[in-house]
């Protein structure tokens, strides 16, 4: 797909269609995260996908109501990053933000991951309210690694309107 078409055409779904998703497009999805930047390429970013009814029941759990409600239907991936590696040197936090840099590799391995999965065909919505307890033990996520967002994926029904943005001056400033 065009690269600016990609970008119109993701958007956050919250109405999924029944489909049953093969592991090789994941994998595939997955491929193309890996490219993504991070500090000193530690690629400290993880993911824990839930593809089996079994695995997606847990997950569905672990979601408000109101993320269960938007995500009927869609498979989910937990993103998470191993702490204390990007924005530290020998375990000491090289700035003041520290553990943030492991946030924001994550962030862009993310946005990798949600333009793969359009671009294949699949759409996404990135939750930030979950249940950080619950995801831990469905899959045995160890304590070094932070959770961050749960990402449903699937396939969108019926049309989705793009969000109003900000006009250039709102959020940059050229000099
Ligand atoms: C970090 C993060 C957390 C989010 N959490 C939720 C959420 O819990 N539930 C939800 O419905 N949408 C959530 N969203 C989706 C945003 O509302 C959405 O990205 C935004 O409104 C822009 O719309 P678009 O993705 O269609 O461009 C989240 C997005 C991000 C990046």
């Amino acid at each position: 797909m065009d690269f600016k078409e990609l970008l119109k055409e993701r958007r956050s779904v919250r109405k999924y269609i029944e489909t049953v998703i093969p592991v090789e497009d994941v994998e595939a999805i997955l491929e193309d995260t890996r490219m993504a930047p991070s500090w000193k390429n530690n690629q400290e970013s993880r993911y824990y996908i839930a593809l089996s009814n079994e695995m997606i029941e847990k997950v569905y759990d672990a979601l408000p109501a109101f993320n269960q409600k938007s995500t009927e239907n869609a498979a989910y991936v937990v993103a998470t990053y191993v702490k204390g590696l990007s924005g530290f040197s020998n375990g000491v936090p090289v700035d003041d933000l520290g553990d943030k840099w492991g946030v924001y590799d994550a962030g862009l391995h993310n946005a990798y991951f949600i333009l793969s999965a359009r671009d294949r065909g699949y759409d996404t919505l990135i939750m930030g309210l979950r249940d950080e307890k619950k995801l831990r033990e469905i899959f045995s996520i160890p304590e070094e690694e932070e959770i961050l967002s749960v990402i449903a994926l699937g396939k969108r029904e019926g049309e989705v309107r793009l969000n109003r943005r900000k006009e250039l001056p709102e959020f940059s400033e050229i000099g």
